[in-house]
């Protein structure tokens, strides 16, 4: 199967997530928009082994799988819940895996899900920084949702969905036209395939 063109992941471990409602709501609409083909995945396909593991040769298959999926996209959207003011542990902990590399200029809308609005600038203070590691091109708008922004498993909220459709549009360089090479990371960096010494745990 080939590799979807955008990629949806979710930090979340909860099985009812509104961070993998946001996730999946985001995936639809720039799906809409720009007709490119997509799959989205969760914290909790990455697998049990996942806090455990020093590298990514640790990972079950079904978590290289998604590694790879998120390496090879053109471009990501990626949101993880609010846990004491910043990002899950083990969402930090996946991407510790992943070489320092494989994420270059890659378009990245990043969005967070809490429980109030205290911590809305989540995503800039904690989320952004870690994608800046990664020298991804994240998108200028992030998106931050809380628990009233969801009812019946739906994003509800108006102004959350503007937001989110103004990050969207923030695409358009990266998904509108056929692709340049240059739009993305296109090194030679294969971290689950032909170079095992990518793999390695980024220190
Ligand atoms: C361990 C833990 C810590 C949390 N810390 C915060 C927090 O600091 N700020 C906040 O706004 N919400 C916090 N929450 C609430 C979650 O961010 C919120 O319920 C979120 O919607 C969960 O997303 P999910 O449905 O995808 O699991 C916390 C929840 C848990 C379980």
């Amino acid at each position: 199967m080939s590799t979807p063109v955008i990629v949806g992941f979710s930090g979340s471990l909860s099985s009812a997530s509104s961070t993998r409602t946001l996730v999946e709501d985001a995936i639809k609409r720039t799906v809409a928009r720009f007709k490119r083909s997509s799959e989205t995945y969760d914290l909790g396909q990455v697998g049990t082994d996942l806090g455990s593991a020093r590298s990514l040769f640790d990972l079950s298959e079904g978590g290289r799988h998604i590694v790879d999926r998120i390496v090879h996209a053109k471009a990501l959207v990626i949101a993880c819940p609010v846990y004491k003011g910043s990002y899950p542990g083990l969402f930090k902990h996946f991407f510790d895996l992943l070489d320092p590399a494989c994420l270059i200029g890659k378009p990245v809308l990043l969005a967070a899900v809490g429980g109030g609005e205290k911590h809305a600038l989540m995503v800039e203070q904690h989320l952004r920084p870690l994608f800046g590691f990664f020298e991804a091109q994240t998108l200028a708008t992030g998106v931050y949702a809380s628990g009233q922004d969801f009812a019946d498993g739906r994003l509800v909220s108006p102004a959350v969905i503007e937001r989110l459709e103004r990050a969207i549009g923030q695409f358009t360089p990266y998904l509108e036209r056929p692709f340049a090479p240059e739009a993305t990371f296109s090194g030679n960096v294969t971290p689950l395939r032909r170079q095992p010494e990518n793999l390695a745990v980024a220190r």
